[in-house]
């Protein structure tokens, strides 16, 4: 995905612009750029690399003016390149265009533009975009105004397949900006003399308090005075102003010296304020008022699906078990993106749940809207307010993490198990739960935050263990029922930050091929509590050990056992098997996390990756 950033006030726009990029940087990294519109017409600067790069630029060349739009990219058409990177401008140059999305059928009307004289510099899609609002805005008739930038970005987008979230200026229109959107997020800004559009509310969150989310479809005409919504149809477009609920503390490093690492070691608080409110000791049970269903509906619920991408779908395999342990409801988990194209035969009272950090993902996004195609109650799990996921969803529950900037989740992981297993113990204690068995799962849920301030003791000691074994070429994760899906994340921690090649498996499936890889030189991370499986786990690293294999044991303070059998363990506080992913995600945080710096890894941002994917 990209970050998109406009102005259009009382104010030069270049500073707002460049601080508002910094705030998205987390969205796209390849390249950077912006627009201005001034006396001279449109002032473009545009560098790839990161935008320090197009500050750097804008010292050596300049710019002023009170319109602009600016964007940072993730590359979707087109190779990373200065002539790539965004705003594009359309055939004439009076007009600069930047977008955050994809167009799919952009060969086809490139085709047609080209066979009209069109001359494109670069490989990407927005481009063709750019030109067609431009001829569109060129067959608007004589006399520039802002209805007629209006109609001709309407024409163009009438004739796009695909997903968009942009923003327009025209050198003759210099008191208008035109935003639109359809699967790509963009908020609106309102300030006083001022307004501004942005792909997520961190990037104006210090210029207002007041915002408006874009619908699908929707058209907005800003002036530093107001705005006007239409949509693609032509109608006026009803839009609800929103208070601005974002912390300026969650965008600010302090001490530590990567947002990552910030938000590992935020963990203890924002997994209690997962649970703050929604547990109910005079009741015994959970309260998830968002979900926007009775008990009667809930207890009529004979099926779960649960869907994500990447973390989020690894949460959703820990959701799965909870569901099924504790509620003995019938769960499974697909991908979103297969979700989306498997066309489940489900019994119409099934309960889709899609989980999604970010309530942007494309793939996650199409899901729900494929599950309420087919008439099933879609239910989000969502950090990010007020997202896409979160408002098309038939209700959910919010993480109440706060932002997640560094690439790789992490605080988001554990709220998501949290979240879920509220759900679960909800959904149990309706059908099978005793109020004894309540009360002490809430003690449970209740001792976690200071569980994970005891892991995160552990840093330095993890740090020496990520230290010895950063230089592998490959890693395995392994383990069992619940620590399954947290060995697949463990992996994916690791591959997403220090590039190391690594996987998860069930560690039962080593003897069904994968320990053909075990040598001396491939480390094996064993997540091995004292559980009703840890017999069977020590069974599989004494066969690791067995061909010199190294192992890494996760396991439980005082696991003796495991430590005789492991070359370096990590032992952390015990808890339930139920809640055993929350705390075993934490150290294999840490272990990717320090592998990362020790290779010199950028761990907030990875190369090639984005926070958010609203592409498909
Ligand atoms: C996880 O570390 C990655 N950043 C990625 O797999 C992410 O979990 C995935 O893209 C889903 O994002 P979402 O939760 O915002 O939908």
């Amino acid at each position: 995905m990209c970050g998109i950033v406009g102005y259009i006030g009382n104010q030069e726009a270049v500073p707002f612009l460049l601080a508002g990029l910094r705030r998205l940087e987390y969205r796209g990294y390849d390249s950077a750029g912006l627009a201005v519109l001034n006396a001279d017409g449109i002032a473009l600067r545009k560098r790839m690399g990161r935008i320090a790069n197009l500050a750097e630029l804008l010292q050596e060349s300049p710019v002023e003016g009170k319109t602009g739009i600016s964007h940072t990219r993730w590359a979707t058409h087109g190779a990373v390149t200065d002539a790539n990177a965004h705003p594009h401008v359309d055939q004439t140059g009076a007009l600069a265009l930047v977008h955050n999305g994809v167009i799919e059928n952009h060969g086809t009307l490139r085709e047609g533009l080209l066979r009209e004289g069109h001359v494109f510099v670069s490989q990407t899609d927005t481009e063709v975009l750019s030109h067609l609002v431009g001829k569109h805005f060129a067959e608007g008739g004589p006399g520039a105004s802002a209805a007629r930038l209006v109609e001709a970005v309407r024409s163009a987008l009438r004739q796009v397949v695909g997903t968009y979230g942009i923003a327009v200026v025209h050198r003759d229109l210099p008191g208008v900006l035109v935003g639109a959107r359809r699967g790509s997020p963009l908020v609106l800004g309102i300030g006083k003399g001022e307004h501004f559009l942005a792909s997520d509310v961190s990037a104006i969150a210090s210029h207002t308090r007041e915002v408006v989310y874009l619908k699908d479809f929707d058209i907005a005409a800003v002036t530093a005075e107001g705005f006007e919504l239409s949509t693609l149809l032509g109608g006026v477009s009803g839009y609800e102003v929103k208070a601005v609920e974002f912390q300026e503390k969650d965008v600010d490093k302090g001490d530590y010296p990567h947002f990552m690492l910030k938000e590992i070691f935020e963990q203890p608080e924002t997994i209690r304020d997962a649970m703050r409110g929604r547990l109910s000791r005079e009741e015994a049970t959970a309260k998830l008022g968002g979900l926007n269903m009775t008990n009667a509906e809930l207890r009529a619920v004979e099926r779960v699906v649960l869907t994500g991408c990447g973390t989020a779908f690894h949460a959703a395999m820990v959701g799965e078990h909870l569901i099924e342990h504790l509620a003995h409801i019938p769960a499974e988990v697909e991908f979103a993106s297969e979700f989306r194209y498997r066309n489940m035969p489900l019994p119409k009272d099934v309960l889709v749940f899609a989980l999604s950090q970010s309530g942007e993902t494309a793939d996650t996004l199409a899901a729900v809207r494929e599950s309420q195609r087919k008439g099933h109650r879609t239910l989000g799990i969502c950090n990010n307010v007020a997202s896409t996921i979160a408002r098309e969803s038939d209700g959910g529950v919010y993480m109440h993490a706060g932002t997640e900037i560094g690439v790789a989740a992490t605080k988001s992981f554990t709220s998501q198990c949290v979240v879920l297993t509220l759900l679960a113990f909800l959904n149990g204690r309706i059908r099978h739960l005793s109020s004894s068995q309540g009360l002490r799962m809430i003690d449970e849920l209740e001792a976690i935050p200071d569980k994970v301030r005891e892991i995160l003791k552990l840093s330095d000691q993890i740090r020496e263990i990520a230290r010895k074994y950063a230089h592998a070429q490959s890693m395995m994760f392994l383990g069992r029922q619940f620590n399954y899906p947290v060995a697949l994340e463990g992996a994916l921690k690791m591959k997403e930050i220090s590039y190391i090649h690594a996987s998860g498996h069930p560690s039962a499936e080593l003897k069904h091929g994968i320990i053909a890889l075990i040598t001396p030189e491939l480390p094996s991370v064993f997540i091995a509590p004292e559980d009703s499986v840890f017999e069977k786990n020590l069974s599989n690293i004494e066969e690791v050990r067995a061909r010199k294999g190294p192992v890494i044991g996760i396991g439980s303070e005082g696991s003796r056992r495991l430590e005789q059998v492991c070359d370096d363990t990590i032992l952390i506080p015990r808890c339930p098997d139920y809640l055993s992913p929350i705390l075993n995600a934490i150290p294999l945080q840490l272990l990717a996390y320090h592998a990362a710096v020790a290779l010199g890894c950028d761990v907030d941002k990875p190369r090639n990756l984005a926070k958010s994917v609203t592409v498909e």
